[in-house]
This record gives structure tokens, sequence and C-alpha cells, in this order.
């Protein structure tokens, strides 16, 4: 079942205010968006601490600390977004290192540290588990082992992680072998089986196929010293971008796990990106001018790819709209960014003809995957950050000054 977004309300005054005193483009996030997007998952699951946000999705430390004050746990795909979540003042116990391809020293690092849970997903990750394992003090770090179910998410190419000719993770004929080192493993507590099917997905069928599959691997292993305690199913629901898509929810998710799991005592984890943080986000550019391009008019913002990367990346069409104003059709006109390249878009056919040079205009949903993916190219300073909620508005990143685009160079 669907139901509509809980969208951004950002007042289009508050917008503009915010443009004129720090400047375009600029990142607005909206932290009761932020909080509602944390509700729905918890008022679907209970338990707050098997929910673990995706902390790629958006790691300002603003974001990750208003996050954190909900008690959720979060996944962390690399050592630099555990130091993130530590630094925002996150507990380790409330980490997550993920399976995402590691170096050994990576994950030998996330054994050392009394972390939540580690995910290993590769068989020299399982081998530097083992070795860190052996020199750990304290009590056995819990590990899982993430499964390449061979399942099509559906989602866009570059996005689906758990076909069979993905990188990641083990097939699961490989996991008995993974699972019986790791139990033999000093220093070592296998609890885990995991997978990640893609990201923006559209359905929740695919799920079903996948936990069927992990179920399959549970059993094998019943009988071994080690049972598999927990599933961590990854992220993935999809939002709604455009007009006429709907979010997935996570209590629909819930019900087909509880369905699929009913009558065994495996717990589930959680690891939601997207469908927490895309809604609270809004890129605000100014168009700096316009041009008519044998009948293809265009504006020309001050935001592009380099702040903002989905359309050009995967095709994605957020909303566009003018921050005072209202969509005028049935005309349409391109949004291209200021860079050196013509694939350097926002979005195409909009209906933003009555915008004039000067005017601002708001990139809707890029709460998720927006700032992290943003890029220095032709040498432009990445864009500021800023976290509203009911007291009012206040910078969680400063703009870069132009300084901050050669920090650690050497000249000469
Ligand atoms: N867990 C793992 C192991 C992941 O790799 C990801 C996302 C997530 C959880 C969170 O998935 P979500 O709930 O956000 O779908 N840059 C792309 C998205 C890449 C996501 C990669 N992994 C985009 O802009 O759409």
């Amino acid at each position: 079942m669907l139901t509509v977004r809980t969208h951004t309300s950002l007042d289009p005054d508050l917008l503009a205010e915010i443009a004129r005193d720090q400047g375009t483009p600029t990142y607005v996030y909206d932290g009761r968006v932020l909080d509602a997007g944390v509700h729905r998952w918890v008022d679907a699951v209970g338990d707050p601490a098997r929910i673990c946000y995706a902390v790629k999705a958006n790691y300002n430390l603003g974001v990750l600390s208003r996050l954190a004050s909900h008690g959720i746990g979060f996944e962390a795909s690399t050592i630099g977004e555990m130091a993130r979540a530590l630094a925002a003042g996150v507990s380790e116990s409330r980490v997550v290192l993920g399976g995402v391809p590691k170096s050994s020293e990576a994950v030998e690092e996330g054994i050392r540290r009394d972390l939540d849970l580690v995910v290993l997903q590769a068989s020299h990750e399982v081998e530097a588990a083992v070795r860190a394992g052996a020199s750990r003090a304290g009590p056995p770090a819990k590990v899982g082992l993430r499964v390449r179910p061979g399942i099509r998410a559906g989602a866009h190419p570059s996005l689906e992680t758990g076909r069979a000719d993905a990188k990641f993770g083990f097939d699961p004929s490989e996991i008995r072998d993974a699972w019986m080192a790791l139990a033999a493993a000093d220093g070592l507590q296998p609890t885990t089986l995991a997978f990640h099917l893609g990201s923006g997905l559209d359905s929740l069928r695919p799920y079903e196929g996948a936990i069927d599959v992990l179920l399959h691997l549970v059993e094998d292993l019943t009988s071994t010293r080690a049972p598999v305690r927990e599933l961590d199913l990854g992220g993935g629901l999809g939002v709604a971008y455009d007009e006429g898509e709907m979010d997935l929810e996570p209590a629909d998710l819930v019900r087909i796990v509880e369905d699929r799991l009913a009558g065994t005592d495996l717990t589930v984890r959680y690891e939601p990106g997207r469908s927490i943080a895309a809604h609270a986000g809004t890129l605000v550019t100014r168009v700096l001018y316009r041009r008519e391009r044998d009948g293809h008019p265009a504006l020309i913002c001050d935001g592009g790819f380099t702040d903002f990367g989905r359309f050009a990346l995967y095709g994605a069409e957020h909303g566009i709209e003018p921050v005072t104003g209202e969509l005028e059709g049935p005309a349409t006109v391109e949004v291209l960014g200021p860079t050196c390249e013509s694939g350097d878009k926002l979005g195409t056919g909009r209906r933003l003809h009555g915008v004039r040079p000067g005017d601002l205009l708001a990139v809707r949903d890029v709460g998720a995957y927006g700032f992290v993916m943003a890029s220095n190219y032709n040498a432009r300073p990445r864009p500021a950050e800023i976290l509203v909620d009911d007291s009012g508005w206040r910078v969680v990143r400063v703009r870069e000054a132009l300084e901050d685009l050669w920090r650690g160079e050497i000249a000469g």
C-alpha cells in the first residue's frame, strides 16, 4: 500500500531570506521532515536501535546529530562515514560498519572498536576480521555476512546491488564456509546475514524473494555452533520525486518481513537512507539568465551538476519550482547549470516560463544523495548547508571559500 509523502513545507519567504543572507546555491534541510522520516520507521519497526540510518545519504554533522536524538543506529559504509557519525556524537555501540567493499585495514579498525556490527562481504574481509578478532580486547565483536541474493530490484541499473552479477557480497553457496570461519575465530561472534538489494526501489516485491534466500541459509546454519540471530535488510525504499509517484512505506515492508519470519526468533535490522532524508532537502539556486536555443528555452542557474548530480547521473527528475510564484505551462524550459559541460542539467521539460533572471528556484527532495555527491569540479566552492526547525534556521556547513579549493596542495 502506498501513501502520500511527507513533504518539506519550507516557507518561500524563509528560503528567500536564507538565499539573501547566505547566497546561492544553498542546501536547506527541514529538521521536522527529518524527524517525520524517522518516526515513520520507528512507528513501523518499534525499536529505534533496529533502524540504522545509512550515513552516506546525508552526513552533515547537524543532520546526523538531529537523527541521533531519536535513539536510532547508523550504518557507515566507510571509516570516513563512521568517523563522521562519531564526530556528531553517536556512540560506537550505535554504529554498523556496513557491507560495502572495504580494505583489510578498514575491517581491522572496525573489529578493534566496539561497534554494534561489522558486515563483511568478501573473503579478504573475513580473513582480516579473523586476524583482528584474535587480538581483540573485550567481548567478541559481532559480525555479519552480506549475501548477494541474485534478485533484480527494478531500480536504475547503477543502483541495483543484489543481482547475481553485482560486485557486492557472497554468493549464497559461499556463505557456509565463510560463516564457519567466523564461528571458529577468537574474538568474533557471527550473528547476522545481510543484503542490500539496491536503492530507489519502486516495489517491495524483491524483498520477498531475497528474504527467502536468507531464510534458506539460516536453516542451513541452524545446527552450527553459531546459529543466525539477525537479518539486516539494507535500505532501498524509493520515494516520490516526480508528480504521480508515491513513497514506499516502511510499515508495508515490516508487514512482509513479519509474515515471512513468523515462527522464527530472528530479529531484523534496516538501513534506510533516502526514505529518511530525501524529502527534507531543498536546493535553492538563482537563475543567472535565460537563453533561447532554436526554440528550446533554457534557464541557466548558479547551481548545477557539481552541486546536485542526480539528474546528470541517473536522469532523476526532481521537482523544480519557483521559490515565489507558480508553475506555468504548458510550454517548458530546460534548467541548466553554469559549468563547462552540456550535460550539466538540473532538469528538463519544466513549466518555468514565467521565471526571470535573478529569480530563485527550489529543487525539491534533495536531502539524500545531494550535497554528499557534490564536487569541486571547475573549482567551484561547494554550497552552504542550512538546517531549519521550529526555532528558525542555522548554518550547519558554511559555503566553501576559494582557499578551501586548494587546501592541502603545495605549489612549487
Ligand atoms: N545499506 C547499504 C549497504 C547501501 O549500500 C545503501 C545505499 C543503503 C543501505 C541505503 O539505501 P537507501 O535506503 O538510501 O536506498 N547515489 C545514489 C544512491 C546510492 C545508494 C547506495 N547504497 C542516488 O543518488 O540515488
